[in-house]
């Protein structure tokens, strides 16, 4: 049998090329191929294969584990899936090991045997932070290992229903030489894992770090591998942390669990509307209440902005939370069709408490709060708005308005400002709509 062929992979992006270079040719990054061995050839067995109908596939609902924690569950899709493989990523210190030790806990009390891989404390750290956590859990099984063989023989020997690595980019395999955390050594341990994960059922979490400056290579190149991909952002202000998904194959992409970081570890928001706008001042100009979506969940936000006059030949336009390209369309509409002229200003634009206002029911508010700053005027108490401004600064309607006004009104808003519609009414809040952009601004004036 001829040697299998060399293959040189770049630690930094994941690039293969046949033979060493100086340069990675794909992210130029210099110095940093590796040389890792192909797989050697295997003697293909005849293939088989099983054809299953759509209607009959359709009907095999996938079953969901309810993890206990809510607001993961609502990340994931409603539960764990069998065999479905998670990649958490988040920076160091976030709180990705506590809440995977809370997540073991809860599914432990379910009655669910549990395995804990921790490739970067020992158990003794392990324990010491579940004791803090008050989760001693006698169904949840401790390995203190970086080794990938060992991982996978102590999985084998148990019959687990989920599995937590922490982290991948600790964990080792002895048939590769690179060191762990490399784009080699992670991408095969995390393969592995995965194998047996869809072989027998088990959930397999797998946490990943990624740091600030774009050190995403790790997990970054697992991104593809696995099922979910859930990132974990904190909100430092708050000591809020958002658990969010940016792949999902068993479920939306939109949500965002929210969670707070207390001495007793993660604890769950209930009320996320609430501690977003807990900080709202009063009577204060560019401050704007929207009623946005975040997923399937209706959320309260804050969208601030400050409008300041500018001595630059091109002002600025900073938004955080919202689009940038959507904040220079709306000063641009604001200008033309509601004669807020915002050619000599600079525009700041933040939604506070690091929320993502990705959808363009966001632009009321948004334009909103920027004429309220531009104008030195409060907006009117316990209004909150939203609609989509389009480029002829119409108003229009977005979905899921019912929804919108329920949790304006929970939250004790009592008027709202959209596009017209037919809406059912809702208790507590008195509906104005408007068909143009500058109505519903001299309606908030
Ligand atoms: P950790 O889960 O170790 O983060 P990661 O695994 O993402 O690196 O959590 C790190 C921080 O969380 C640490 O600075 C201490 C804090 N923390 C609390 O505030 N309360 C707690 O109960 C726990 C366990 C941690
Ligand atoms: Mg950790």
């Amino acid at each position: 049998m001829s040697k299998p062929r060399a293959n040189f992979v770049c630690q930094a992006c994941g690039a293969a090329a046949p033979k060493w270079l100086g340069r990675c040719p794909a992210c130029q990054a210099w110095d940093s191929l590796v040389e890792e061995p192909a797989a050697p050839a295997q003697s293909a067995p005849a293939a088989s294969f099983q054809l299953t109908p759509l209607a009959q596939a359709r009907q095999a609902q996938e079953p969901r584990i309810v993890t206990g924690m809510g607001e993961l569950d609502r990340v994931l899709g409603g539960g764990l899936v069998n065999g479905m493989v998670v990649l958490v990523g988040g920076e160091p210190g976030i709180g990705k090991s506590t809440l995977m030790l809370q997540l073991a806990a809860s599914l432990s009390s379910a009655g669910l045997p549990i395995l804990y891989v921790s490739a970067e404390e020992s158990a003794r750290q392990v324990a010491l932070r579940a004791g803090r956590l008050g989760a001693h859990d006698q169904s949840v099984m401790l390995l203190a290992e970086t080794g990938l063989e060992a991982m996978l023989a102590a999985w084998r020997a148990g019959g687990y229903r989920a599995v937590i690595v922490d982290s991948i980019q600790a964990a080792r395999t002895s048939e590769l030489a690179g060191v762990p955390g490399s784009v080699g050594q992670v991408r095969f341990c995390a393969a592995e894992l995965a194998a047996l994960a869809k072989e027998t059922g088990a959930a397999l979490f797998l946490v990943g770090h990624v740091t600030k400056e774009g050190s995403l290579a790790g997990p970054r190149v697992l991104e593809h591998l696995v099922d979910t991909v859930l990132y974990f952002e904190s909100e430092p202000s708050m000591r809020l942390r958002l658990l969010r998904a940016v792949k999902n194959r068993f479920g939306a992409t939109d949500e965002v669990g929210v969670f707070e970081m207390t001495e007793q570890g993660l604890t769950q928001v209930d009320n996320p509307s609430a501690v977003f706008l807990a900080h709202r001042p009063a009577e204060a100009p560019g401050s704007a209440v929207c009623a946005a979506m975040s997923g399937t969940r209706p959320l309260l936000v804050e969208v601030q902005a400050l409008v300041s006059p500018s001595g630059l030949a091109m002002p600025r336009r900073q938004a955080l939370g919202v689009d940038p390209g959507r904040l220079h369309m709306l000063c641009a509409v604001l200008g033309i069709h509601a004669g807020v002229d915002l050619s000599a200003h600079d525009v700041f634009v933040n939604v506070a408490g690091g929320i993502k206002l990705a959808e363009p029911a966001g632009d009321l508010a948004v334009a909103a709060a920027v004429t309220s700053s531009y104008r030195a005027r409060p907006l009117p108490a316990g209004v909150v708005c939203f609609g989509e401004v389009g480029l002829a600064g119409e108003l229009r309607a977005v979905s899921r308005t019912p929804a919108r006004l329920s949790e304006a009104a929970r939250q004790g808003f009592s008027q709202a400002l959209t596009a017209p519609g037919k809406h059912a009414k809702v208790k507590g809040i008195r509906l104005q709509s408007a068909t143009r952009l500058d109505a519903a601004l001299e309606l908030l004036a």
